[in-house]
């Protein structure tokens, strides 16, 4: 259920360029979260909230992470939150991955850019179940580069960057001939890469996030709309996602 909760702020630092991560505490969130959802945090002297992924959950410390990217006045702010402070936050909002998979099975986790935040709590919950997980993930360069070192703690990891100035120069689909068998694969990211890697793995059940295409994040904007090959037609990214079955939309 989602509720209205202050989340205090124990730490926020630059971790990549243009990239923060915040940790946050609470209790509620923290026990009630999983991977693949979004906390709706309100700034101060604004009017509309703004969504953010969660990154990892810890339910002993009674904290979850996010990580977002400065793209406008919105992330530009929340980059500059102090520890201490308190954030006005709903959540945990949308529907997450499914995480059904038994142990010995393998996960391929393919996450582009901002879209690698989400991944991170997946794989940490299926490492911890001892599924096997191997991570895909794609940046503009090697400034813009995060978590590479905890992702190789869940399992094997290949970094693609677009100029190629670190791990494999391309995209994410050059290297999914690298990564061997897998039961099921988890994606976010761009469109353009979610359509990529759909494409490319037809076929092979898989689930992908659009939590990028956010806008109100409420359902009162319809900025999130997308077409499905479901009998309800349209839906909101926002409400009925943001994770949905690869096959189930129209990217
Ligand atoms: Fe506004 Fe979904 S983000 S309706």
């Amino acid at each position: 259920m989602i509720k209205k909760v202050e989340m205090r702020v124990l730490s926020s630092q630059q971790i990549a360029k243009d990239t923060t991560e915040v940790i946050l505490e609470n209790k509620y969130i923290s026990e009630n979260a999983v991977p693949g959802q979004f906390i709706h945090i309100l700034l101060e002297g604004r009017t509309l909230r703004r969504p953010i992924s969660i990154a990892d959950i810890d339910q002993e410390n009674k904290t979850i992470t996010i990580l977002f990217k400065k793209l406008g006045s919105g992330t530009e702010q929340l980059s500059t939150v102090s520890s201490g402070t308190t954030l006005d936050v709903l959540g945990p909002n949308g529907n997450g991955f499914n995480t059904d998979l038994q142990e010995g099975t393998t996960v391929l986790l393919i996450g582009g850019g901002i879209g690698v935040p989400p991944m991170y709590a997946l794989g940490k919950e299926y490492k911890e179940r001892n599924v096997n997980v191997v991570s895909v993930l794609g940046f503009q360069s090697r400034e813009h580069v995060f978590y590479e070192e905890k992702f190789q703690e869940l399992g094997k990891t290949i970094i693609v960057t677009d100029d190629g100035s670190y791990g494999k120069k391309g995209f994410v689909t050059n290297v999914l001939n690298q990564v061997g068998d897998f039961d099921h694969y988890y994606s976010c990211g761009p469109a353009p890469m979610l359509k990529a890697v759909t494409s490319e793995l037809k076929g092979k059940p898989g689930s992908i996030s659009l939590e990028e295409r956010m806008g109100c994040g409420v359902g009162a904007c319809f900025a999130c709309v997308l077409p499905t090959k479901t009998e309800k037609g349209y839906k909101k990214i926002c409400c009925d996602g943001p994770v949905f079955n690869a096959m189930e939309v129209v990217l």
